[in-house]
């Protein structure tokens, strides 16, 4: 057997006695009493009775050996600054948000959402929370009011840390009126907000309310907090991420699993050691910047870069599609991560300039969050001359779920493939409608993971427990398994294929996006009678929604000009409640939409029409007319 299989085969025959191992690679204020309490599924409780924080592992522990080594690299190239915070510097910076935070009443247990853009001061106030117990939010930079109303509504935070604006290709986005906005469309009123002022735009502070983070932290410059020892099973965070229902799910995490499993990954799967530096392009406002931005590395004891900015544009702001490159040559990165669409977005640049630079630090590029499609991995793979690494996993789970595991044991990719289950996953393909698992070898089904979760896996869905065991464990008839919600299969060799969403999510651009919500957004429009939303293939993103629209009024299906007009306002509606990523590529304007004869939307149809594929079984469908009206929309361009 070899050494991953033994690995493997111990995390799922011994979870304990494995499990009991990994945790020596963080540091408990207290050690836990019972590894796993899984004596109410799917509730699995990791490192009961133990003590940590995840600041602590963070920052505290490595301050005997590494202080003056580079924890945080702060780079914009949208201000064109760069800044580097040692460990002992971080640790000032953060214990300074920290008393800030509970000058402004933040304790234990009390939620503060976090709405910035990628700025240092964004993670000084995650690890603050982390420090003191508060549970933060973070709501990706790039949504708008409606997004972050919700959120905000969700989570009733007690403070919202915010900025003037974020910038994005050199185009300033104010945050402070979003967030107006959103708080005034909130039942949930937040009793401070402190903001970052960044000189970028405006702010009109709302007295009482808005207090400004430099003046505040300037008074407690000299803070000494110190880490608040919190069990094991506290709940660090929530992140929301969209699924079937319009309504965000508050994805909820526990401290000292999270801290267990990322301080593993870092091991096992990234190969990531004390000393180096790691390079994330993800933002903050994801999974991916929680577990690979700002926990998992300085857990490591590596730098980490935060990076504000597109990845074609320098320090001077000027065009540089060799910008993440030269940040690997100067900080001499060894892991790298980032998303299969930013990779193709580079590809479209002079590949000379992936020469350009002495990238002999690099390990490895690590690519998640949407498929990896073959071309574009050879490019990448032929240019930097590393193994690149596609991984697969989720909000929910918080570190990857299928990957090769760099740390332990070489094993060779193979193209189209994200690789094999990773320890502690119990991964399975079950059929969707019978339960059954599939077992044969590349037999299409759902991809489903056994209990007991791994640690670091979300505890439930923010007050919501119903919500949890609902959605995520009960919808494989007679079992009780965790659905990813994702199509895939498994080969001879215990490969696993990912083929796609079994529900309404879609991914643009590695953004996972809910298109029942882009449609509430847009049903809100007063022209709007009905509208379905569906995911299609582009070339760059992965996907984009596309919009089918039956107007209340008006001639929109057959007059162009009035067409145009309604377009523009709906995909200005949905930029102002979601945010620009969740806009649709096009509306399309059609007289119905094809329906089951029970009234039941036939996305996946009208999916397939946009795409040129064959629809398939259309025996439910009650007017052929409309599908034949779809088809003509899409041939009109
Ligand atoms: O559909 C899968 C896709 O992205 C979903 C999870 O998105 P999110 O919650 O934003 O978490 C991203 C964490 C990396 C999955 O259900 N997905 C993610 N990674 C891959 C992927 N699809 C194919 N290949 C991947 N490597």
């Amino acid at each position: 057997m070899s050494r991953y299989e033994d690995f493997y085969r111990r995390s799922t025959d011994q979870p304990e006695a494995f499990w009991a191992e990994q945790a020596r690679l963080i540091d408990w204020h207290q050690a836990p009493t019972q590894i796993l309490d899984a004596s109410r599924p799917p509730f699995y409780r990791w490192y009961v009775g133990g003590q940590t924080n995840l600041c602590h592992n963070a920052i505290d522990r490595h301050l005997a050996e590494r202080a003056d080594q580079p924890a945080l690299i702060a780079i914009s190239t949208e201000t064109g600054s760069e800044r580097s915070y040692s460990f002992r510097e971080l640790h000032a910076e953060v214990q300074r948000t920290a008393a800030v935070l509970l000058e402004l009443g933040v304790q234990r247990g009390d939620r503060v959402l976090i709405y910035m853009p990628m700025v240092a001061e964004a993670a000084f106030a995650m690890l603050a929370c982390a420090r003191i117990g508060a549970i933060h939010c973070v709501v990706f930079g790039g949504f708008a009011s409606g997004s972050l109303a919700s959120r905000i509504e969700d989570a009733e935070p007690k403070v919202v840390v915010s900025a003037d604006a974020g910038s994005r290709g050199g185009k300033v986005v104010p945050y402070k009126p979003l967030l107006d906005e959103a708080i005034r469309l909130s039942r949930h009123k937040p009793s401070a907000v402190l903001l970052h002022d960044r000189g970028l735009a405006p702010m009109e502070l709302t007295a009482g309310r808005d207090h400004l983070a430099s003046a505040a932290s300037q008074k407690h410059a000299q803070a000494v907090v110190p880490c608040t020892w919190l069990d094991a099973t506290d709940i660090s965070y929530t992140i929301y991420t969209s699924g079937t229902t319009g309504k965000p799910k508050g994805v909820q995490r526990d401290v000292g699993g999270y801290a267990v499993a990322l301080a593993a990954s870092m091991k096992h799967i990234f190969d990531g050691r004390a000393g180096e530096t790691y390079f994330s392009t993800s933002d903050i406002g994801w999974v991916v910047g929680h577990s690979y931005i700002v926990y998992g590395p300085l857990i490591a004891g590596m730098a980490t870069i935060m990076y504000e900015g597109l990845p074609t544009q320098g320090m001077d702001r000027q065009p540089d599609g060799g910008i993440w490159w030269h940040l690997v040559e100067k900080y001499k990165v060894t892991v790298m991560f980032s998303a299969p669409t930013a990779v193709r977005v580079l590809k479209k640049q002079d590949p000379a300039l992936l020469k350009k630079y002495d990238l002999s630090s690099l390990r490895a590029l690590f690519l998640a969050g949407e498929p990896l499609d073959e071309p574009t991995a050879r490019w990448i793979s032929d240019g930097l001359g590393v193994p690149i690494i596609d991984n697969y996993w989720q909000t929910e789970s918080g570190w990857p779920i299928i990957t090769l595991p760099g740390g332990v044991e070489g094993r060779p990719a193979k193209f189209g493939s994200p690789g094999i289950a990773m320890y502690g996953y119990k991964v399975k393909i079950v059929h969707e409608t019978t339960g059954e698992e599939l077992t044969a070898p590349n037999e299409k089904g759902v991809v489903v993971i056994e209990g007991p979760t791994p640690p670091g896996f979300m505890q439930t869905v923010w007050r919501d427990d119903e919500r949890f065991v609902n959605t995520y464990w009960k919808s494989i008839p007679g079992k009780l398994v965790y659905s990813t919600f994702d199509w895939g299969i498994r080969d001879e060799d215990g490969y696993y294929y990912i083929l796609g969403r079994t529900d309404d999510v879609i991914n643009v651009a590695g953004h996972r996006l809910g298109t029942r919500e882009i449609e509430e957004a847009i049903s809100g429009h007063a022209n709007v009678a009905e509208v379905a939303v569906v995911g299609v293939a582009d070339a760059l993103k992965g996907q984009v929604a596309m919009a089918f629209v039956v107007p209340k009024t008006g001639n929109a299906a057959t007059d162009s000009a009035e067409a145009l007009k309604l377009e523009g306002e709906i995909m200005k509606r949905v930029a102002d409640d979601l945010g620009a990523l969740a806009r649709p590529a096009r509306v399309r304007f059609v007289p119905g939409l094809p329906k089951t004869r029970s009234g039941k939307l036939l996305r996946r149809a009208i999916q397939a029409v946009c795409e040129q594929r064959d629809p398939g079984d259309l025996t439910t469908l009650d007017d052929p007319a409309t599908l034949q009206a779809v088809r003509a929309a899409v041939a009109a361009g």
